[in-house]
């Protein structure tokens, strides 16, 4: 299959709204990361992205809308805090499981009950969305297992001629993926920390509970509340470790490697004799957040066996950066 490249303008819009419309399936920009859409409505356009990812069969799928008028045709019910939480943040990087409607494919949610939703914050997803009609079910667009693109380019490294078209426009703004929370939980759920904070959302929901799989491994046999979460995800082929460490610590650690690199902060480099790549600025979750996946996907360009990070603060949106790295490092951590 040839894989077209559809500008950002209203042409490529319309382009991808038809291809959306008859079945295909299209590569989006969103603020958090690319999205991989299809029709939420259509059962055989929903395994057309479970296969160009290659994607765990359990693996449920985020659907997207433009406009609040939309959420009827995908959750059974939205009142209380779901139209609270939508009404506050919307469009955001903020995922809400609901109620299943019955609209929606099973073929999204993988025979569970529930749907995943939420209205991005990029006006180029919201115009295909709208343009199409529908709501549009979108993963990210990588290929499962490895970092979730943040730009185009990445989109093209791993789907080319896999899908039907990629919609290029500008690099990923917050660069990691939205947050998900469980309203059907009592008391609520965070699944997956992202772009917005929990700090933000305990202003909401001041009961809201952190899902042990946020920050630890589930133990064999354990149920994922959220299926993505149990997966290794965001790796490169070379291998990774966090490492949780105070300055001198960590250069002292780093230093004494051979065969490997560094990924740290800005303030780091000059301290480092390995090579090195930083991920932004030591007390900045955002640019943590917004350049991490583009160097995961640069590692292995590196030529080295292996590769320590230093960890970020696990406050705001470094929590999610941390969320990611662990599973990048499949749960390595070292503590010095
Ligand atoms: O920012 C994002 O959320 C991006 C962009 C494209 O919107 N999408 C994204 O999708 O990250 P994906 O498939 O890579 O991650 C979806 C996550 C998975 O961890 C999945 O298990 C979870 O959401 N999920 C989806 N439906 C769910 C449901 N009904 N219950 C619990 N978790 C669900
Ligand atoms: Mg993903």
């Amino acid at each position: 299959m040839q894989t077209k490249r559809l500008k950002d303008d209203k042409n490529g819009i319309v382009a991808a709204a038809k291809i959306l419309k008859s079945g295909g399936i299209v590569a989006i920009p969103t603020e958090t990361v690319y999205g991989l859409a299809a029709s939420a409505f259509d059962d055989a356009a929903i395994e057309k992205i479970f296969a160009a990812k290659g994607r765990p069969q359990d693996n449920p799928l985020i659907v997207h809308i433009s406009d609040l008028s939309m959420i009827e045709q995908v959750a059974a019910d939205f009142s209380g805090k779901a139209e609270e939480l939508a009404k506050a943040f919307w469009p955001a990087a903020l995922t809400l499981v609901l109620k299943k409607g019955k609209k929606i494919a099973n073929s999204v949610s993988r025979g569970l009950d529930t749907v995943a939703v939420r209205m991005p914050n990029c006006e180029v997803a919201r115009q295909i969305i709208n343009e199409t009609g529908i709501p549009l079910a979108a993963p990210s667009a990588n290929i499962s297992g490895s970092p979730s693109p943040t730009s185009y380019e990445h989109v093209i490294a791993d789907l080319d001629g896999k899908i039907d078209a990629v919609v290029c426009s500008v690099s990923s703004e917050i660069g990691l993926e939205s947050t998900v929370v469980s309203l059907v939980s009592n008391p609520p759920r965070l699944l997956r920390p992202g772009g917005i904070t929990p700090e933000q959302l305990l202003e909401y929901l001041p009961d809201l509970e952190i899902d042990k799989a946020v920050l630890e491994e589930l133990e064999k046999g354990q149920k994922a509340a959220s299926p993505g979460m149990k997966y290794r995800h965001y790796s490169p082929k070379t291998e990774v470790f966090l490492v949780e460490a105070e300055d001198e610590a960590f250069y002292n650690f780093v230093n004494s490697k051979k065969n490997a690199a560094a990924i740290c902060f800005l303030e780091d480099e000059d301290n480092i004799i390995i090579k090195t790549l930083c991920y932004g600025k030591k007390g900045s979750d955002k640019e943590q957040a917004k350049a991490l996946f583009s160097i995961l996907r640069s590692v292995d360009g590196l030529g080295v066996g292996e590769v320590y990070v230093r960890a970020p603060e696990k406050k705001g949106i470094g929590l999610a950066v941390y969320n990611r790295l662990i599973r990048a490092a499949g749960f390595k951590v070292i503590r010095l």
